[in-house]
């Protein structure tokens, strides 16, 4: 039994040193445009969500689903968020896609995390990826108008879909 333990303790030490030399030494691929192998982005999408999932807070969204608080929302998505997750003129960014991992297009699969899910992640970024920590730029207020806007894709209003259309920046 003593020997037994040992040789799993011995497997675990050489396997870890092994990891480490093959990066220390280089080995790992690190370029962005290098796709993700199958186990890389499963294991990177099951943590980012377990994560959330984990440390979100349970909130109400504070924000109601009014054609002005989702013209703001629409505003801050356009102006923020939409080069790298698209917009309806470019649903496909290529920005959005050159990194790795890359920016889901909302044009084209619609966010599916719960509200308060969605708030955390925006406020907080996402650790190694190039999602921002938009706490640090938007006040919590614009962050549940982004967020309020997000989960009404599939219904906007005609003219906060037309705000989409609008070049950044625009003001009424
Ligand atoms: C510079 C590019 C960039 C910008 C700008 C950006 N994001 Fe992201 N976003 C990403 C990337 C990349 C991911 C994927 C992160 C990952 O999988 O680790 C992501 C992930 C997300 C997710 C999680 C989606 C999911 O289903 O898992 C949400 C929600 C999100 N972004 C919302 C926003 C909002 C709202 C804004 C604007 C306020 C924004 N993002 C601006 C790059 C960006």
């Amino acid at each position: 039994m003593k020997n037994f333990v040992a040789g799993i303790v011995a497997t675990l030490i050489v396997f870890s040193f092994g990891g480490w030399l093959y990066l220390r030494l280089g080995y790992a691929d690190l370029r962005a445009n290098l796709a993700q192998s199958w186990l890389e982005s499963q294991l990177a999408t099951t943590a980012l969500n377990a994560s959330v999932a984990r440390h979100a807070p349970m909130q109400q969204n504070p924000i109601a689903p009014t054609d002005v608080n989702l013209l703001d929302g629409a505003r801050l998505y356009r102006d923020k968020c939409a080069d790298c997750h698209g917009r309806p003129d470019n649903p496909i960014s290529d920005y959005g896609a050159s990194f790795n991992p890359r920016a889901p297009q909302f044009m084209e699969v619609h966010p599916r995390l719960r509200e308060n899910q969605d708030f955390y992640l925006v406020k907080n970024g996402a650790r190694r990826s190039a999602m921002p920590a938009w706490g640090n730029i938007m006040t919590d207020s614009e962050i549940w108008q982004v967020v309020t806007f997000l989960n009404h894709l599939n219904d906007l209003p005609p003219s906060v879909q037309q705000e989409l259309h609008r070049p950044a920046g625009s003001n009424p």
